[in-house]
Formats: structure tokens, C-alpha cells, sequence
């Protein structure tokens, strides 16, 4: 079964077969992301399920219309409306949901819901989006730096602020794909130490600096991403506010990478807190450009998943 759960979970030419998928579907388009019809259609017959036990505006957006551009349909479910966690448990709910869909994407809290999802559905399961990684944003995000900068292998990528789910993608992804990772932010804020460990050992350059001046020096993309994750208490804004100042990404930290650098966001930002908007309107940007591969990156996903 062809679930896409996390970027280390799936094999490094699988990987970059969906990148070319993708940059193919999108490139037959003809620079027209919208339009509700691709020229082949291989998800007709296909409903797949979108469930969101957290907000979201790409993610959702993405996946829906994606699925509809491939000729197939969606169903939207919201965790609060949905049995999930309310006394059923996460494995009939995946027993059910194979008997209606094709496919099921979820954006959860814990990654262990995610897994069960997985372990106990007999259709293809999508993460989008745990505590602890959000693997299609960074296809998404390899598929934008390649589009601009050419093959990412050996490249140096900086993130900088807190060491979060994205960041962690990034990690798995710096295995898989061959680059070099350097994070900087407050120690208390560091990244789990598994996630460095194991891009490690593919062999990848993956340190922490704690001086972003330094860190971002000889950078080919920087990347942050907001202070406050979905799931951190409400309460703990201020105190990362405070850790965190000092790793803003501005014009000042953006003049000390290489002169050619991309800039990534995930979306969404909090402007002029983890990046101003000096660098997020400015010539390094690539934010929107990230938001559009959403789309094609996670088409090319699920039709790795159905095999279509
Ligand atoms: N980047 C991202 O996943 O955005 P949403 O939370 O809007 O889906
Ligand atoms: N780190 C953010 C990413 C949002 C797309 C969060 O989890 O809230």
C-alpha cells in the first residue's frame, strides 16, 4: 500500500519520480494553475476524503481542487464532526472509510492517529499535516527551489526559528534528497534530536548554529515559519515571541546568504514577526510560488498513492 505518511517513509526515487510528476502535470497546464480540467483525468471513479482536525487554507484548498482537476471527487470532513476520537476508535474509523474512499488525507494532532489510519485502512493514506512533520509542503517546497535554483543535492539550506513540524520535514528531507541543513533558534526551541540524527547518517551535512548571522552564511534558501505552531498553547506566545526576536528573518539576515537565495515560507506567516515583509514581498521570495506546487506536488502524491 502506497501510503504517503512521511518523506524518510518513502524511497528517494520514488520521491523524485513524484517531482517530476509533478513538474510534468504542471508544466502541461501551461502556466494556468486554475481550470477545473486536466487533459488526462486518471482519478475519475475516485472520492477521496479530506479530514481536518485543524484549520487550514492550502491544504484544503489544494487537495480539493487538485483532485477535482484529475477528474475525481472529494469529501471534505471536519474532526469535530466526525466520530474520530469522540469514543470510536482511530482503527474502525479507517475500516469504515475504506468501504466509501479511495483515498483519505488527514490533517491531525498526534502523529499516532495518523499511523493507525494507515495501519488499519485498505486505501492509501496522506499526512497532511502532523505535530510532528508536514511532508507534502516540503515535496512542495524541493519541487519550488528546483524550479528556480536548479537540483537542490548539495545545496545549503537555513532555517531559522522554532524547531517545529516543518523543520522537521526538511530534516527527512535533507536525507533523502541530498542536501545540507543548518538550524538556528533558541535551544529551547531546538528541533528533536532524532530528525538531525537521522539526515545524518544518509550522510548530509545538519548543524545548529546558534547565531543566525553565521548560520546563514553561504545559504542557498532560508526558511522560517511562524512562532506559534497549531498545536503549542495559546500561553506560550509571549515566551516564544521573547526566544525568538532575535531569529527574524529580515533584510538584514537575507544580505548575509548568498546573494541568490530563495526565501520559503510555508504559510501561513505572521508578517513582520518570523519575516518581515520586506523579505516576503522582496526579490528572494518564493512564498506564492510555494503555495501554487502545493497543488501540483500533492496531485503527483496521490497519483504515487493509487498508482494511477
Ligand atoms: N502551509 C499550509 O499547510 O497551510 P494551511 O495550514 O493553510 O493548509
Ligand atoms: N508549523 C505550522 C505549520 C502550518 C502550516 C503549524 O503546525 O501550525
Amino acid at each position: 500500500m502506497n501510503h504517503f505518511l512521511d518523506i524518510n517513509r518513502t524511497d528517494a526515487a520514488e520521491l523524485r519520480q513524484i517531482i517530476e510528476g509533478a513538474r510534468a502535470m504542471k508544466d502541461a497546464r501551461n502556466g494556468r494553475p486554475r481550470g477545473m480540467t486536466d487533459d488526462e483525468t486518471p482519478l475519475a471513479g475516485h472520492m477521496v476524503a479530506l479530514i481536518f482536525e485543524k484549520p487550514s487554507t492550502r491544504t484544503r484548498v489544494s487537495f480539493d481542487v487538485g483532485v477535482r482537476q484529475m477528474g475525481g471527487q472529494t469529501m471534505v470532513l471536519s474532526g469535530a464532526d466526525m466520530q474520530l476520537g469522540h469514543g470510536e476508535t482511530i482503527a474502525d474509523t479507517a475500516r469504515v472509510l475504506s468501504r466509501y474512499v479511495d483515498l483519505i488525507m488527514i490533517r491531525t494532532f498526534e502523529e499516532q492517529t495518523l499511523i493507525e489510519m494507515a495501519e488499519h485502512a485498505d486505501v492509501p493514506v496522506i499526512n497532511g499535516l502532523t505535530n510532528r512533520t508536514h511532508p507534502c509542503q516540503i515535496m512542495a517546497d524541493i519541487m519550488t527551489f528546483e524550479e528556480h535554483r536548479g537540483p537542490i543535492a548539495g545545496r545549503k539550506v537555513v532555517w531559522s526559528g522554532d524547531g517545529n513540524n516543518v523543520f522537521n520535514s526538511f530534516a527527512h528531507a535533507a536525507g533523502q534528497f541530498g542536501f545540507d541543513l543548518t538550524f538556528t533558534g533558541p535551544e529551547p526551541l531546538d528541533p528533536e534530536r532524532g530528525f538531525l540524527e537521522e539526515a545524518r547518517a544518509k550522510g548530509v551535512n545538519v548543524t545548529i548554529e546558534r547565531d543566525p548571522h553565521k548560520a546563514v552564511e553561504g545559504a542557498d534558501l532560508v526558511v522560517t515559519d511562524t512562532w506559534v505552531s497549531m498545536h503549542d498553547p495559546v500561553s506560550a506566545r509571549e515566551r516564544r515571541h521573547n526566544q525568538l526576536r532575535g531569529y527574524q528573518v529580515n533584510e538584514d539576515l537575507m544580505a548575509r546568504a548568498k546573494p541568490d537565495a530563495l526565501f520559503m515560507h510555508c504559510l501561513p506567516a505572521h508578517r513582520d514577526d518570523e519575516a518581515t515583509s520586506a523579505v516576503m514581498d522582496g526579490p528572494h521570495s518564493v512564498i506564492f510560488d510555494e503555495a501554487e506546487n502545493r497543488l501540483h506536488a500533492q496531485k503527483a502524491i496521490m497519483r504515487w498513492c493509487l498508482g494511477v
